[in-house]
């Protein structure tokens, strides 16, 4: 089975915050679970490099749109390489290859008359570069999503005519309840369709950084209109037909719950005129906070990964934003938070149960695998692994780890009861074998997770092997008795609360 999953693509107008990390290291993780499970995966990130965002961005910091594109988009994939996204394609909107894709398509919409010349009179929010109705306050146009003020547009413009698309989009939605996802998130995407849709401008005649569009004014096309057939381009579309034909159409693309209009309605009605098969499903997340506000350079309010990376590491940093709430809904960014995960989850019940067996192994065993039966960690294991593959499916990132918890809780309860220490020789080793072999499951389980700690849990079990690079059948294959440990570390270091 083959699947194709996506994250949005990010502007390279400003530095990464946590929220931006986000979206990319669920994708990452679900890429790796599928991938273990056999799947031939494509998965594929970048950045969104267009637009009048990004040039006035540029010009603020006195450089060209380019070479601040340049800049940002190795700051991402630096970034990514850290958090070890393990991305099939780094794409970035100013690639030759797309341009043509974007000019193509558009040149086809304007020949089947869904894209026609027309007048733009309205108003335009730069931040989300979008088109918006301004709430007015204090005798200011406000957008009505991120309370910057809008900006008037009046200029002659190519539209597209998303109008004619709303009922077709209003049934796909309804007869594939998949598409949009999670489940409550359907109503608003319908209520906002039953409102009525406008024809969208796609093209931007006094915005300079952006694919000149095929028509006699050459007006750069909008920022959105060429970022979202970055899905397109991305899997191979015009370009590489056989990688495009094994892999479209997408598996699960992510989002996060503000760009939910562009990818459930402006999206799904492109594919449509270009009698290509929709997404199966879109999923969008929530938000995290701080102090109950989104996280934001101008609320002055960001959190950045590269800090976070150097105090605790990639795997607690991937770890946090996937346990520490529900994947779809709000979450609340504190240092206090994260560091009370960290202590419970990783440093007491994971890094200790690893860390006080390996000792034991060492001290018991000579630091050799034991001989010993395994039978009921098998039972437990099955028992896990399809609750596991249940929550995974839905995207439940945060209970399928509850669900590896309750091997973790079961293993210290097992040492804790049967205190192996008391013990010598071959019976230490027999209580001391199940705990070694569970220990490795758990890796295995939570390789997606945490990548890097279960290499390193892995090498400490003397095994040469990545769980990265696993199936979930080795789930079954235990350890062979007799196997030295690797060297061995504290994998992580209690925090002081
Ligand atoms: O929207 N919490 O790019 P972007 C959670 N270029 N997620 C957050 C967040 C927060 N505080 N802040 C941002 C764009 N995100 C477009 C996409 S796709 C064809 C074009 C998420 O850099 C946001 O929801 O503004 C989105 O999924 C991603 O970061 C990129 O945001
Ligand atoms: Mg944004």
């Amino acid at each position: 089975m083959n699947y194709y999953i996506t994250t949005p693509l990010y502007y390279v107008n400003d530095e990464p915050h946590i929220g931006h990390v986000y979206t990319t290291v669920a994708a990452d993780c679900l890429a790796r679970y599928k991938r273990m499970s056999g799947c031939r995966t494509f998965f594929l990130t970048g950045t969104d490099e267009h637009g009048q965002k990004v040039a006035e961005a540029a010009s603020k910091k006195q450089c060209q749109p380019q070479e601040l594109a340049d800049r940002m988009a190795a700051v991402y994939s630096e970034l990514w390489s850290q958090l070890e996204i393990s991305y099939d394609r780094f794409f970035r909107t100013t690639e030759p290859e797309h341009e043509k894709v974007v000019q193509t398509v558009f040149t086809r919409l304007l020949q089947q008359g869904d894209i026609y010349r027309g007048e733009y009179q309205g108003w335009y929010c730069v931040h989300e570069e979008n088109y918006v109705t301004p709430v007015l306050e204090n005798s200011q146009r406000l957008c009505p999503d991120c309370r910057r003020p809008v900006r008037e547009v009046a200029e002659p413009s190519y539209f597209f005519r998303l109008s004619a698309y709303q009922e077709k989009v209003r049934q796909h939605i309804l007869t594939y309840p998949d598409f949009v996802q999670p489940d409550f998130r359907r109503n608003e995407v319908l209520s906002f369709l039953s409102q009525g849709l406008l024809d969208l401008s796609v093209t931007r005649k006094n915005v300079s950084w952006g694919i000149p569009s095929p028509t006699p004014e050459r007006y750069p096309v909008y920022v959105w209109f060429d970022a979202l057939l970055n899905y397109l381009t991305g899997v191979g579309y015009l370009c590489q037909e056989e990688t495009f034909t094994a892999f479209w159409p997408p598996s699960v693309q992510l989002i996060g719950k503000d760009i939910i209009r562009f990818h459930h309605i402006i999206w799904p009605a492109i594919l449509m005129t270009l009698n290509l098969p929709l997404p199966e499903k879109i999923f969008a997340h929530g938000w995290w906070l701080v102090n109950r506000d989104k996280m934001s350079k101008s609320l002055g309010n960001v959190v950045s990964p590269r800090d976070v990376l150097k105090e605790y590491g990639s795997s607690a940093f991937r770890f946090f934003l996937l346990r520490e709430v529900p994947f779809g809904l709000d979450g609340e960014y504190s240092e206090t938070n994260f560091c009370k995960r960290y202590n419970s989850d990783l440093a007491n019940d994971l890094g200790n149960l690893v860390n006080r067996t390996l000792n034991l192994v060492e001290k018991k065993c000579g630091g050799r695998i034991p001989e010993g039966q395994v039978e009921e960690v098998n039972r437990l294991t099955e028992e896990v692994q399809s609750l596991f593959r249940e929550k995974m499916e839905r995207l439940a990132y945060s209970e399928a780890i509850e669900t590896v918890w309750r091997l973790v809780i079961h293993l210290n309860k097992f040492l804790d009861e049967k205190a192996p220490w008391r013990y010598q020789g071959e019976q230490a080793g027999r209580l001391l074998r199940p705990v070694v072999e569970g220990i490795r499951r758990v890796a295995l389980f939570l390789s997606p997770f945490i990548p890097a700690a279960c290499r390193d849990i892995y090498k400490m079990l003397g095994l040469q092997t990545d769980p990265a690079a696993g199936n979930w059948k080795d789930l079954f294959s235990p350890l062979p008795a007799g196997q030295n440990l690797g060297p061995r570390f504290i994998l992580f270091p209690r925090r002081p609360p």
